[in-house]
């Protein structure tokens, strides 16, 4: 097992009704900014519920982050965030707004050109207090330190992560999901999944507890999943999906152990040019990255197999196959599609594009091993749009 450090500073407040309890979180008087997106929690009653509880705070309100947030609507928030003065940001939606959020509550003090927090990794030495009320189980953005922003001008979209972004608090409440789109439940399932993988699908670090909690995770997600799509009301299924969806990247499973993560940053591209999911680019990426990657990934592939889908049969490649096979087959069950030829508008040149757009920004060596390079990129989204 690697060393590690591990703080997670953020207090979860779980299950029915929370949203009434974070006003003994939030000092009364204080000047609070919520933010959200379209308009669903406009819709859904959640608005009104956080409205109700900040009823000893002083609110403005920013609406109108996009899904896959803006870089130019987050630069307004955050004029608005250093007019008003504020003391806490609370974020109300999706990872989308809470991540978001996270950018102007560290762009507000931030001295420098802005889009350097994003774009050149500018260190963000402060922020103002951010807390989150999550309805979308898909991200783990409610408990961690990351944030993806994009830049539709320049069809940029980046990541950055900073120890001040952990949110003071996260009000997960399963009945606030329940207004949400098949599509976007679908989308959380797969994104929550292929967080676990990416901490998982690697080489063995001889890390056998966290191995058993991301099966746990997997395991769960498989069952619950499919169940929390068909009856978006029963309580305990979905209960069990958010609790699931926020410990897949909340910094636990991957203490210690090697990680991957390149199917994120090559799903990213995807999305940067294309508008796509976030969790349906990466259903299009990973079964072609673990073919391609299955000799360096080829214990867990097996160890993922057996543990994870009961598959004993066969030599160590066709159990590994057999993984990725199930994989395929679980997401394509949820209604997301696992080859890019099946996106109208992908353009036959796309592998090529985005392996050198990563080269351009510098990731020559994704993956647990750096196996990744530009030209294992192209590959791998080659055999998607072919597939
Ligand atoms: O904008 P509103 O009206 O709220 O509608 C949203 C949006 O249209 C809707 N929605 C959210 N909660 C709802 C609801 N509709 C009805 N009822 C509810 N309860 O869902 C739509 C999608 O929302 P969005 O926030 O974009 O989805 P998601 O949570 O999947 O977030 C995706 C973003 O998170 C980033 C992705 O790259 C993408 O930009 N990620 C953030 C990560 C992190 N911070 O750790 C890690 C992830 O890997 C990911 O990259
Ligand atoms: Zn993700």
């Amino acid at each position: 097992m690697f060393n590690f450090e591990y703080q997670n500073t953020t207090k979860i407040l779980f299950g029915k009704g929370q949203i009434g309890a974070i006003g003994k979180e939030i000092a009364p008087g204080s000047k609070v900014m919520i933010t959200y997106g379209g308009g669903s929690i406009k819709a859904n009653g959640v608005y009104q519920q956080t409205m109700d509880a900040l009823a000893a705070c002083e609110v403005i309100e920013f609406g109108g982050i996009e899904p896959n947030p803006e870089y130019a609507t987050l630069m307004k928030a955050v004029k608005l965030g250093r007019e008003e003065k504020v003391d806490l940001l609370l974020a109300v939606g999706g990872g989308s707004v809470l991540d978001g959020t996270k950018f102007i509550a560290a762009a507000i003090p931030f001295a420098g050109e802005e889009w350097d927090i994003v774009k050149k990794g500018a260190a963000v030495e402060r922020a103002v207090p951010l807390a989150t009320i999550l309805t979308l189980p898909a991200t783990g953005s409610e408990s961690n330190t990351f944030a993806v922003i994009s830049r539709r001008e320049t069809s940029e979209k980046l990541a950055f992560s900073s120890v001040h972004s952990y949110p003071k608090f996260a009000v997960l409440d399963p009945e606030t999901t329940f207004s949400l789109p098949e599509k976007q439940v679908a989308n959380g399932v797969v994104d929550a999944y292929m967080h676990t993988l990416e901490q998982y699908l690697t080489f063995p670090g001889k890390a056998e507890l966290n191995d058993r909690f991301a099966e746990g995770i997997l395991q769960t997600l498989i069952e619950v999943g499919p169940k929390t799509l068909a009856e978006p009301q029963d309580y305990d299924a979905r209960a069990t999906f958010v609790w699931s969806a926020t410990l897949a990247l909340n910094g636990l499973i991957g203490c210690g152990v090697p990680q991957d993560w390149a199917t994120h940053m090559i799903g990213h591209e995807l999305t940067a040019l294309y508008g796509m999911d976030h969790a349906r680019t990466l259903a299009v990426v990973a079964p072609h990255l673990y073919r391609v990657c299955g000799e360096g990934k080829r214990e867990k592939l097996v160890q993922y197999a057996e543990r994870v889908w009961g598959v004993r049969e066969g030599t160590e490649e066709e159990r590994a196959e057999a993984g990725i096979r199930k994989t395929e087959e679980f997401f394509e069950s949820l209604g997301v599609p696992t080859r890019l030829s099946r996106y109208e508008g992908v353009e036959a040149d796309t592998p090529k594009m985005v392996a050198s757009r990563l080269k351009g920004r510098g990731f020559t060596q994704l993956g647990e091993k750096g196996a990744v390079t530009p030209e294992v990129v192209e590959l791998v989204l080659s055999r998607s749009l072919a597939a």
